[in-house]
């Protein structure tokens, strides 16, 4: 039972795994009791599982657990809080990109990183940024929208 040792959202994780191929999305929904990365389709096909493993958006149900050994993750859940929420969350909740939210772990978390490299983006490059990651509910319309809404915050200056 091979020992493993990662950081999420900020805190030291310290576990053991039976199987270190089993899926990095296991350990965060089951074994730390995190709901935003969600499991969809477990293909690394809809990007509903993304988490950010050392800074890159990875897709946590074909990711073996073994490698984040050592590494940080970041869900959504890690970004803010109900009562303070990231910038990035603010501009999702502003747009209403959101209906059932099951998929948002992808653009969201594919968004950060492509806003924050890139806070001139344009609409384009943001639906670039995006491709590939599925809502069932539609609303990608609404996520660019908050995209542009969030590279703007990120334009000027605000801690994000
Ligand atoms: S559940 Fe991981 S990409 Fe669909
Ligand atoms: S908001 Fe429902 S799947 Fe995207």
């Amino acid at each position: 039972m091979p020992s493993l040792s990662l950081r999420v959202n900020g805190k030291p994780v310290d576990t053991t795994v039976d199987d270190p191929d089993m899926p990095l999305l296991n350990l965060l929904q089951h074994d730390l009791e995190l709901n935003g990365p969600k499991f969809g389709c477990g293909l690394a096909q809809c990007g509903a599982c993304t988490v950010l493993l050392d800074g890159v958006p990875i897709r946590s149900c074909t990711t073996p657990v073994s490698d984040a050994a050592g590494g940080e993750v970041l869900t959504i859940e890690g970004l803010g809080t109900m009562r303070n929420p990231h910038p990035l969350q603010q501009a999702f909740i502003d747009e209403q990109a959101a209906q059932c939210g099951y998929c948002l772990s992808g653009p969201m978390l594919y968004g950060k990183v492509h806003v924050e490299r890139n806070p001139n983006t344009t609409r384009d490059e943001i639906i670039a940024a995006l491709d590939g990651l599925l809502c069932r509910c539609h609303t990608h319309y609404r996520m660019v929208k908050a995209l542009e809404r969030y590279a703007a915050v990120v334009r000027s200056g605000a801690k994000v």
